[in-house]
């Protein structure tokens, strides 16, 4: 199984934005350019989720459809299985992924000018969403202790001025991987209620547990937050299929749960049928098989990319727990970012997430998808040595 994910692939010119856009938003050229930056894997999905499509153009016939009922206990399903975490199908709500799930419950539930929390570094597009629906962002740094990150939840009150009406809090995290404990996560929902904040859990990564490390869902460590809390969950970076649009928000309070379904009434949005037959497929046993070959190739790509780049005097990559983007930090070389990011791009031509993108915090930090094949992840490495070699 695990060759699946060693098979080349050439995504260029096949619509494919991180590869497509490289050279427009990063000037690298893709004749023999390494796209590493948006969080989607270069190898192909799970078979199961393959046939599935299969058997939907076999059939041939995409009218309207209905019954949610197979899609939803396949949720239910893989939830418990996976992640321990009991649901009831009727609190799932479908949405046209994350971004379109955030972007909605940021509509809904604040008003233009009202505060909205988050803890930096992180995912840059919560920002980006907060300023273009006319919201205010406060980042609160997370504290850096050596290899790691905590939070700081003493400061964070400390920037806090009453008018915040929400916190969208990314678990496990992205950009730095790192999983949160049950405490952690009660703390979390202890300074929400503190503060009378909406509580959106993003935990799209929830299924990037890398062998020794424990995921815990919000809603199994903070059950007391249900009134306030939205889940935010897809399989679509954990199958690699982003491109369908389908995301999951999982609301156990009946009257929040109420106000969204009233949304997107309102809006008229009914899912995608081929997304949810993809996501059917892709939450079943075989599914779940492919899944833990996928994290066993990630563990192998982790460890090629962060044993040539911690080689190189000056540049960090954090231990990853979670998630196929490498968090590296490149202040110990005293260079400035924009050398740093000019040799990466220019010299190695890598195009990596910048790291000023994700806040405060990653002013001295590139990010690197390692979802690809282990050659690419290897080659990757070799060109980071290269463009640095005058500091070995
Ligand atoms: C934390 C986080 N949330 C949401 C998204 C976007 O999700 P979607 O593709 O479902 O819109 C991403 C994509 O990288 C992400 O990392």
């Amino acid at each position: 199984m695990r060759d699946l994910f060693n098979q080349p692939t050439d995504r260029r010119g096949t619509h494919s934005s991180k590869w497509d856009l490289m050279e427009t938003l990063f000037d690298v050229p893709p004749e023999d350019g390494l796209a590493m930056w948006t969080a989607d894997s270069d190898y192909p999905t799970a078979p199961c989720v393959l046939r599935a499509l299969q058997e939907a153009t076999d059939h041939g016939v995409f009218g309207y459809f209905a019954d949610l009922s197979r899609y939803e206990a396949a949720i239910e399903w893989w939830m418990k299985t996976r992640h321990g975490w009991e649901i009831d199908p009727s609190w799932i709500l479908t949405t046209q992924g994350l971004g379109n799930a955030i972007a909605l419950s940021i509509d809904l539930w604040t008003q233009p000018g009202d505060r909205i929390v988050t803890f930096n570094p992180v995912y840059h597009e919560f920002e980006q969403k907060i300023r273009r629906a006319g919201r205010e962002p406060v980042q609160c740094p997370l504290k850096r202790e050596g290899d790691r990150y905590e939070l700081d939840l003493d400061d964070a009150q400390s920037r806090l001025d009453g008018t915040e009406k929400m916190l969208i809090f990314c678990s496990p995290q992205n950009p730095s991987g790192r999983i949160w404990t049950p405490d952690e996560l009660r703390a979390v929902a202890d300074f929400a209620a503190r503060n009378d904040l909406l509580l959106i859990a993003d935990e799209i990564h929830h299924d990037f547990i890398y062998p020794g490390q424990t995921f815990t869902p919000f809603d199994i460590a903070a059950p007391h937050a249900r009134d306030r809390l939205i889940v935010l969950t897809a399989a679509s970076k954990t199958f690699n299929i982003a491109g369908q649009k389908t995301g999951n928000m999982i609301i156990p309070d009946d009257e929040l749960r109420g106000e969204m379904v009233q949304r997107l009434r309102a809006i008229d949005y009914a899912p995608n049928a081929l997304g949810i037959r993809m996501v059917t497929a892709a939450y079943s046993p075989e599914g779940a098989e492919w899944v833990d070959a996928q994290i066993a190739h990630l563990d192998t790509n982790r460890k090629t990319f962060d044993a040539a780049v911690n080689a190189i005097p000056g540049v960090r990559s954090l231990p990853l727990a979670s998630t196929y983007l490498a968090w590296v930090d490149f202040s110990g070389t005293g260079m400035s970012f924009e050398e740093i990011s000019r040799r990466v791009r220019k010299n190695a031509h890598i195009a990596p997430s910048p790291g000023p993108e994700f806040g405060p915090g990653g002013e001295t930090f590139l990010r690197f998808n390692l979802a690809t094949q282990t050659a690419r992840v290897a080659e990757a490495g070799r060109r980071l040595q290269d463009a640095f070699r005058d500091l070995q």
